[in-house]
């Protein structure tokens, strides 16, 4: 099965009561693992979860915290691209040239590399002078 196929297939899980919008994530961890999850919504709209931070979570509960390759997958007119906060999340994991596949479910496909999707990301390299105030 490919990243795309498994993101395809957890996508059927989502618990979207609220938004009925389902989304799908795979995300390749450095062993070659894929890791995946689908949005969990809430009836506190903000305490949803999107698919891509599920997959992320699934990652890191299983011991790992780079990952390498992200899919994701709705039903929509045109690939979706990750919210904000997801790209602030996937880039806490992976490199800039880690490449993301979005996909619609009639198998359109963009793909862009998180770099791209966030530029110039908050990072470590930001937060230097942090230790001098302690
Ligand atoms: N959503 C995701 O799970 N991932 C995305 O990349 C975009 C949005 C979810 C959040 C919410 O449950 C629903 O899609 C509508 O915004």
């Amino acid at each position: 099965m490919t990243m795309m196929d498994q993101a395809r297939a957890v996508r059927e899980n989502a618990y979207v009561p609220y938004s009925h919008f389902r989304v799908g994530a795979a995300i390749r961890a450095a062993s070659g693992t894929v890791y995946v999850g689908c949005n969990v919504e809430n009836v506190a709209y903000p305490q949803g979860t999107c698919a891509e931070a599920g997959a992320i979570a699934a990652m890191v509960a299983a011991g790992e915290t780079e990952l390498t390759e992200v899919a994701v997958i709705a039903d929509a007119e045109h690939p979706v691209t990750p919210c904000g906060g997801c790209r602030q999340k996937l880039a806490e994991f992976g490199r800039g040239a880690v490449p993301v596949t979005m996909a619609t479910l009639d198998g359109q496909e963009l793909r862009m590399t998180l770099a791209e999707l966030l530029p110039g990301a908050f990072s470590t390299a930001h937060m230097t002078l942090a230790d001098k105030d302690t």
